[in-house]
């Protein structure tokens, strides 16, 4: 379970640390999202990325619709941080500071308490940045009431874990493999249950909610030592983090073998890819109640 007091602390800061390694995993869910989120942009107006992490998803939305003005929500101000970092480079890369500068905003703070002082949103977006929630309900109607009748929702999260093979092969390795309750708990696979997530959108003011399955890769590692690279990912990002930051040296060692053991059958073309299984839900906001 990671929860938003996860990402506002030690969580968020080594994500920040970590964001090249999460972008490489990510990167093929992007594609995916992204595609989805063109879709159904408007060409103007506003829209919010919620949990936008480094901004990746933010980013891409503004330099597809220059038209939008694009407003990235996290609660992890070191990622934050990052992402404006990264809005400079881009806007200096394309030559534009001064477009960028008015098109791509980024907020440190609860999507729950930020959204509703935008108001009038004509799309919101989120890769992965929407399972955290500590009351799914509370947070997705106060999303709703902050958009425009109609607007889309658009956003990405896990399915299960056993149909994510990285999370499954690293469980096994481990030997913990926590069971689906049928209940939501925040963290990666909070949304993973297409018909509790759907309940969950209904209750709390979208309408039209469709989920589509996605099967994409998921490099966990690369370069000169792929296993490495990975086992340095995997001491930092996700579900084995914490339990070998919790573990004796000596424990700790025996833990990373298996790890490593269960990565080297992955290496392809000098990568070690696993599958990400995801959603990618479309909703549209319902009139006010
Ligand atoms: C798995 S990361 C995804 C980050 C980014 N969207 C990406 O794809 O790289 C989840 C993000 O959601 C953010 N988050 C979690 N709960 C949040 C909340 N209630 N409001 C705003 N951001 C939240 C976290 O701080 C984190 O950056």
């Amino acid at each position: 379970m990671t929860s938003g007091a996860d990402w506002s602390g030690r969580v968020g800061a080594t994500w920040a640390a970590e964001w090249h390694r999460t972008e490489r995993a990510f990167a093929d869910i992007a594609r995916v999202l992204d595609a989805a989120i063109t879709a159904t942009a408007p060409v103007a107006g506003r829209a919010a990325d919620v949990g936008c992490g480094v901004g990746s998803t933010t980013l891409a939305l503004a330099a597809a619709r220059p038209g939008l003005r694009v407003i990235g929500v996290d609660l992890a101000a070191p990622l934050v941080a990052v992402a404006r970092e990264r809005a400079r480079a881009c806007a200096r890369e394309a030559d534009d500071d001064a477009d960028r500068e008015r098109r791509v905003d980024f907020l440190v703070g609860d999507a729950a308490a930020v959204l509703p002082t935008l108001g009038g949103l004509d799309l919101i977006v989120s890769r992965h940045g929407v399972m955290f929630f500590d009351d799914p309900v509370v947070s997705f109607t106060a999303m709703a009431r902050a958009a425009r009748p109609g607007a889309p929702l658009v956003f990405s999260c896990f399915r299960t874990r056993e149909e994510n093979d990285w999370a499954s092969a690293l469980g096994a390795a481990l030997g913990a493999t926590p069971r689906p309750t049928g209940a939501y708990a925040p963290g990666p696979f909070g949304f993973a249950d297409r018909a509790l997530t759907r309940d969950i959108l209904a209750a709390a003011g979208w309408r039209d909610e469709g989920a589509t399955r996605h099967d994409v890769r998921y490099v966990v590692g690369s370069g000169d030592d792929p296993i490495a690279d990975a086992l340095a990912f995997f001491r930092r990002i996700g579900p084995a983090a914490a339990a070998l930051a919790a573990a004796e040296p000596d424990e700790r060692a025996v833990m990373e073998r298996r790890i490593a053991a269960a990565l080297a059958p992955r290496i392809r073309d000098g990568a070690v890819a696993f599958t990400a299984a995801i959603w990618v839900w479309v909703a549209r906001a319902g009139e006010p109640s």
